[in-house]
């Protein structure tokens, strides 16, 4: 299954071209068909002779891929060997030994190959076979040359495979040929910056098992973070504990408390473009505990509560000239006068300030209701949107309005 906060809806009428080949994995490329049709991505596919032995085309047919491809003579004189022309992006998965053998030589001897060698546009390769067929000589040779050639390889995974060997050689997982997909498909506007976000909640502990909390889940930093990613940019994630995956294209540095995302954000902000505060970070921290745990007792437990360093002020507060910081304000009153105060009060070039208690906004859910400020005085209310066209929307207006 793809992650829900993989779904970008900025996709609709592109066209995905998939080549299939004869792998135990080509039941995947069904899979890949279905979330790209999702996101009404118009989806052809090519099947090899051996992918055929694996999947039909008429799966792929049930499913709604057009067109669909399989002999080159199927139909008498054509030229079926020179399509798909129009795709915006054509990705082989699963790519078995012998197919990137073809493309590193350039070989046309079935439709597939064919096809690879005259479409003009970004070819993605994601392949799957035996891992001691993965480290031969040849095939290692043939990754260089496909790789020198502009083709995005998409390496293929370890552990165990059909055959019962382990190794590399597992087809990757899907949403990683998902997202890289998407990439090839986005515009490349953020090519060359650097994006450091905050994401998810931070854990302030009372003892050894106890901690201060809130119910972030880290949704709209994952999807600030991926839609920078697939725009082209170096991203970095410093992320509270969530339970929510990164595409390997997002470097992520894991955190717990506030002040090790202190540490870790003004670590890397420095060498940034782009700072993008999301997470909710505890302000206040408990003493630390003596004893391991705190035990029963008839008593009541009073705590003292320090204040943690407020990450984004202190950071935007060093903020070299060109560099950009974003906030957020989750408000439970008064939206725009308070985000409007943090946008100045903490040297904000953007906040994006949401209602806490509203269906639909704010934590744990797939859409936001958001008010977008920026230090220009521009000012926009959006209407509810799920958490990726959000994400995408903030980069456009970063984009825009910054060099
Ligand atoms: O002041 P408030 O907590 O509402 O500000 C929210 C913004 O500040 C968010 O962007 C949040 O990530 C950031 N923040 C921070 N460190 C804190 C508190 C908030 O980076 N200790």
């Amino acid at each position: 299954m793809i992650p829900a906060h993989y779904l970008f809806d900025t996709f609709h009428g592109k066209r995905v071209h998939l080549g299939v080949t004869g792998s135990i994995a080509a039941y995947k490329a069904l899979d890949l068909t279905r979330a790209f049709l999702r996101l009404n991505i118009q989806v052809g596919a090519t099947l090899t002779e051996s992918a055929r032995r694996f999947v039909t085309d008429l799966s792929f047919g049930a499913l709604g891929a057009d067109p669909l491809f399989t002999d080159m003579f199927a139909a008498g004189m054509n030229y079926d060997h020179l399509e798909p022309a129009v795709a915006d992006a054509f990705v082989v998965a699963p790519a078995t030994a012998n197919t990137l053998a073809r493309m590193a030589n350039g070989l046309a001897d079935d439709l597939l190959s064919c096809q690879l060698l005259a479409y003009p546009g970004p070819v993605l390769v994601a392949p799957a076979m035996n891992p001691r067929m993965w480290s031969a000589p040849a095939t290692r040779h043939n990754w260089e040359v496909l790789g020198q050639r502009g083709v995005v390889r998409i390496e293929p995974d370890c552990g165990s495979v059909a055959c019962g060997d382990t190794g590399q050689g597992r087809l990757a997982p899907l949403e990683e040929i998902f997202i890289r997909t998407l990439a090839a498909l986005s515009p490349q506007d953020m090519r060359g910056k650097k994006v450091m976000l905050t994401l998810g909640p931070t854990r302030e502990y009372f003892d050894r098992v106890r901690f201060w909390s809130n119910p972030s889940t880290g949704t709209m930093g994952a999807c600030l973070a991926i839609a920078a990613a697939l725009r082209g940019a170096e991203v970095t994630a410093v992320t509270g504990p969530v339970d929510l995956p990164l595409p390997a294209m997002i470097r992520r540095i894991p955190v717990v408390s506030a002040r090790e995302m202190f540490e870790a954000a003004r670590d890397v902000f420095p060498s940034q473009d782009i700072g993008c505060f999301t997470a909710a970070v505890a302000d206040f921290r408990p003493p630390a505990c003596e004893l391991g745990k705190f035990k029963k007792g008839g008593a009541p437990l009073a705590l003292t509560f320090e204040p943690n360093p407020d990450i984004l002020a202190t950071l935007s507060g060093r903020k070299k000239p060109g560099q950009v910081t974003v906030g957020f304000a989750a408000e439970a009153q008064d939206l725009e006068r308070n985000a409007a105060g943090k946008l100045e009060r903490k040297n904000l070039d953007l906040i994006v300030a949401n209602p806490v208690d509203e269906a639909g906004a704010g934590f744990a859910t797939p859409t936001n209701r958001v008010l977008v400020m920026d230090r220009h005085g521009r000012r926009e209310s959006w209407p509810q949107l799920p958490k990726t066209e959000i994400a995408w929307r903030i980069w456009d207006w970063i984009s825009m309005n910054t060099p």
